[in-house]
């Protein structure tokens, strides 16, 4: 029988956990992780090192993730729905999995990997729409302790080829093709496209979703229908390690190519179940619903892991908020009965700009808590979301949190922690959060503002970067030695709630999806007319951040509007080729220099400030190599 894991109720049983967590945190996390299934109970709970960044958690132990969310469920929930699917097409079919057919399913699929000789430890990337068998088969790697790198189906083929061969994947799993809204993407083709640049991939495995004619390589591809036919209905767990990786999820930083956040097993599985349980306040009988993609961290941890684990019924939906009509989130809600719900501040800054009928057409009487994530969201967004989603009645958790986090870090409990506009609030038991100056000193006190980092390991930090853990070192550990930096600045209220301000390194965050300046400027660079380029973040109205690319360009290849225009579509394409449309730059600025100091570093304090159009006051110009370069990207200004 599974021992349902208890959680916190009240705001005093809120201050009793934190404070124990902080004052005894190896007892306080052996008692949460008690209850789990183990084949092996851990002989160490923490190896703390925040200095090397080597950290442990649960070591000694042995486990199997999806023994945890599946198997030991099915004694008391086996026919509960565990997955309910909601395709893009509302007129078309709904598909259900109690626990006990996801259980099997994902035992099939696993089959599967292995008769295709997928073993123990080998990466498997992922590229698929938003259906079932996406969910299916990343637990299906866990199943067996194949290594999950899910890349998001928004990424170009040249993305793609880049996260495969870091990973160094052997298979990888795809569908014939995708439908976001009215969009179609032909999957299969861009990663036949990609997989020209990735010798380590023996086999590709196809689920046929919508039916559309795709090119099968001889030797390389198979079906996913064609080799289920033949394989049992069980598939046991393969044990795994404690610290054995569970997936790698590629991010990008201030710097470089995106990297490969590693998570591994038992301290994931803790801080996922924890984290879901005590922020969203699911009731047994729910129906939870966040819609985010399996492509990003937050589908990870909250549309998967969390809920199974937790054994909550997950809906997972493949479309978009404004197909076929911006009232698709709340036809949704209503019509699966959604008790909890978590989403983007840009999903809905984009359905605020809709007409409120959208909302009035439905009763959304089933909801109870509304859940925020991935960006800051804005206090006018926030009240249309508690007013007119929430009806005054439903609390909204604004979940601050990371890739490398591994889960939330700091929010409210759901109608237990404060939940107030624009502020993410308390950290979580176990989150001992501290604002650092420039020189790495504790600010100390409230009404305070500095550098957002985290002075103790949580079960779910990030492990290390795939294949290279002195990038994970120097980005997160060595900042400032003995913290880990998260690269966000952040508030301490006078309340002693935090509000978080945003990156203070060179990541922006458009839409919640994190891109590295450096990347999309390598991607420009590409174009052989651009001789340089800089990009920045700016105020975007839906978007949280919008992207401003200043280009330099050749001698006279961007003299006149035809030829600017011409340049400018090419460099569209070159980013759209080489990252995928989601880093498609708002503004392009063709400048004939950059601000630059003496030793050649791109000051782009002044050009994030000329992209916010706040020129009042750019500060000290006078250490720049040419000054007047300012004065001409102002008036040139977008
Ligand atoms: O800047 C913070 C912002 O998103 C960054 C993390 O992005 P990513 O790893 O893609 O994970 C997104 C989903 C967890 C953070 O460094 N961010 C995330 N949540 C919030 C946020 N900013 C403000 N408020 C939030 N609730």
């Amino acid at each position: 029988m599974p021992t349902d894991h208890p959680r916190i109720r009240t705001t005093e049983e809120y201050q009793y956990a934190y404070r124990r967590s902080v004052e005894n945190p190896e007892q306080f996390w052996a008692d949460v992780a008690e209850p789990f299934t183990w084949r092996r109970k851990w002989d160490t709970v923490l190896t703390a090192d925040l200095v090397e960044g080597h950290n442990k958690w649960f070591e000694g132990a042995k486990l199997n993730i999806t023994e945890n969310c599946l198997d030991r469920h099915l004694a008391t929930r086996g026919n509960k729905l565990a997955l309910i699917w909601e395709p893009n097409d509302p007129k078309t079919r709904q598909i259900r999995y109690t626990y006990r057919e996801l259980h099997q399913e994902v035992c099939r699929f696993a089959n599967v990997l292995h008769n295709n000789g997928v073993e123990k430890g080998d990466r498997v990337c992922l590229y698929m729409p938003m259906i079932p068998q996406l969910a299916i088969a990343v637990l299906a790697c866990a199943r067996i302790g194949a290594v999950h790198s899910v890349i998001f189906a928004g990424f170009s083929a040249n993305a793609i080829a880049d996260r495969v061969n870091d990973a160094q994947a052997t298979v990888v799993i795809t569908a014939d093709g995708l439908e976001r809204g009215a969009k179609q993407i032909p999957v299969k083709r861009v990663v036949d496209e990609a997989l020209e640049h990735c010798p380590s991939v023996r086999g590709v495995i196809v689920v046929e979703h919508l039916g559309w004619p795709v090119h099968m390589k001889d030797g390389r591809d198979v079906w996913y229908h064609d080799e289920v036919q033949e394989v049992e209905k069980t598939c046991p767990a393969e044990e795994m390690d404690a610290e054995d990786m569970l997936f790698i999820l590629y991010t990008s930083g201030s710097t470089g190519k995106p990297k490969g956040v590693v998570h591994t097993t038992a301290g994931y599985m803790v801080w996922a179940d924890y984290t879901f349980r005590n922020v969203f306040q699911v009731e047994e009988n729910d129906v939870y619903w966040c819609s985010a993609d399996i492509g990003w961290v937050t589908g990870h941890t909250y549309l998967l892991y969390g809920p199974l684990l937790s054994g909550a019924t997950t809906l997972m939906f493949e479309g978009v908020p404004t197909y076929p009509s911006p009232g698709r989130y709340w036809e949704v809600i209503d019509k699966h009965g959604v008790n909890v719900f978590y989403t983007s501040p840009t999903a809905i800054r984009s359905l605020m700009a809709h007409d409120i009928n959208h909302v009035l057409a439905y009763s959304l009487d089933s909801l109870r808590v509304l859940g925020s994530v991935g960006e800051p969201i804005n206090e006018e967004a926030w009240h249309w979301y508690h007013t007119h989603i929430g009806k005054g009645r439903c609390p909204i958790v604004d979940t601050w949190w990371q890739t490398e986090t591994g889960g939330i870090m700091i929010s409210a409990l759901a109608n237990i922690t404060p939940s107030v506009p624009a502020r993410a609030g308390l950290p979580l038991p176990g989150v001992q959060p501290v604002l650092l100056n420039q020189e790495g000193q504790e600010i100390e006190g409230n009404d305070v503002e500095g550098y957002l980092a985290i002075k103790y390991p949580w079960p779910g930090i990030i492990r290390t970067t795939y294949g290279d853990h002195e990038r994970a070192k120097q980005t997160y550990f060595g900042v400032y030695p003995g913290y880990y930096f998260t690269g966000d600045g952040a508030r301490r209220e006078p309340d002693g709630l935090y509000r978080i301000q945003g990156r203070v390194d060179d990541v922006i965050n458009v839409s919640g999806h994190r891109f590295g300046t450096a990347e999309i400027e390598n991607a420009i660079n590409q174009n052989n007319t651009v001789v340089e380029s800089a990009v920045v973040g700016y105020p975007h109205d839906v978007k949280g951040q919008g992207i401003y690319a200043y280009v330099i360009c050749r001698d006279g290849a961007c003299d006149d509007d035809i030829s600017r225009k011409h340049v400018e579509a090419s460099i569209i394409e070159t980013i759209v080729a080489q990252i995928g449309r989601i880093a498609k730059p708002d503004k392009i600025q063709f400048v004939e220099g950059l601000p630059k100091t003496r030793s050649g570093k791109i000051m782009r304090r002044i050009l994030r400030k000329v992209a916010e159009g706040d020129t009042s006051n750019l500060g000290d110009t006078t250490t720049l190599l040419d000054p007047e370069i300012v004065e001409k990207i102002v008036e040139g200004r977008k």
